[in-house]
């Protein structure tokens, strides 16, 4: 039903300098994993075996990682070592990979826009690798699958922030229809200290019904010249319907040094730890 998830990946990843100077903050490793990996692990978890990612100068890394590396693996087999490869063999099987780059950082929107080529005419999702979410018995991501199912609409994913973080985030309102599910009636993208209209911030995972490319085409840019998603789903949401899901599960806020070392330690000690692999 939901068979592509998009992830733009052409950011610069300056709050990590230097070590994103030539290394795409994408493949900045939690454990002995890159960012991205979790996030298609998710998308696959969630029935979704297209990998659409919009990449920019300085990416190629990405794409050599969802790929064969002959020589190492000539090099390693048959050696303990090999099964470190088990993961990322299974899901380089598990999905496709298609790649396209985006010229300029023109905001989220403008990426999403990028990546309409890839996904084509059809309902599809959206992972930000940075915020890197986990529950053990459903992703996120199929969370938000099975609520498609139901409502057939786009759907964001939210969590509450403490009010002195909102102007970090797209802030939604909304009126609650079930449990943890709201109908948006407002959104803004990054208020203003004192000026959101709730504490329910947009994480980094949509579902987009494919009307929102020619939204998006005719969304202006903002006060820092960027075309916002959050802009192109409230006409969405005033034309039609637009969801908004508080998701069961953790997240980590990976673009930001604190939430990158929070991240490192829950999976060293929850997943790391808790795998032979290592050993
Ligand atoms: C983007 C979105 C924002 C959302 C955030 C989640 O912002 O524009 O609405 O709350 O991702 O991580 P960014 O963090 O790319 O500035």
């Amino acid at each position: 039903m939901i068979k592509k998830c998009l992830f733009p990946a052409a950011g610069y990843g300056t709050r990590f300098l230097p070590a994103t100077k030539s290394m795409p903050k994408e493949m900045m490793p939690i454990v002995n994993k890159p960012l991205i990996e979790y996030g298609v692990d998710e998308a696959i978890q969630s029935g979704i075996a297209g990998m659409c990612i919009v990449t920019g100068r300085g990416k190629h890394s990405l794409m050599d990682h969802f790929d064969k590396n002959y020589e190492l693996e000539h090099q390693i087999l048959g050696t303990k070592k090999e099964t470190l490869l088990e993961d990322i063999r299974a899901t380089i099987d598990a999905a496709s990979f298609t790649y396209i780059r985006q010229k300029e950082m023109r905001g989220l929107g403008h990426a999403i826009l990028t990546g309409h080529d890839l996904i084509g005419d059809e309902a599809f999702a959206v992972v930000l690798a940075d915020d890197l979410c986990i529950n053990p018995n459903q992703s996120v991501l199929a969370q938000m699958v099975a609520l498609y199912k139901q409502f057939r609409c786009s759907i964001v994913a939210v969590e509450e922030v403490p009010e002195n973080e909102t102007h970090r985030y797209g802030i939604i309102s909304g009126q609650e229809i079930k449990d943890d599910l709201y109908r948006i009636d407002n959104m803004v993208e990054k208020p203003e200290s004192g000026t959101a209209p709730s504490n329910l911030a947009i994480i980094g995972r949509y579902i987009l019904t494919p009307d929102i490319f020619d939204i998006l085409k005719n969304t202006g840019p903002d006060k820092n010249g960027e075309i916002q998603i959050t802009d192109a789903l409230l006409t969405q949401a005033q034309d039609g319907c637009v969801l908004a899901y508080k998701f069961k599960g953790k997240r980590f806020d990976c673009g930001s040094v604190k939430g990158f070392i929070e991240a490192t330690n829950y999976c060293y000690e929850n997943i790391y730890l808790q795998s032979d692999t290592h050993s």
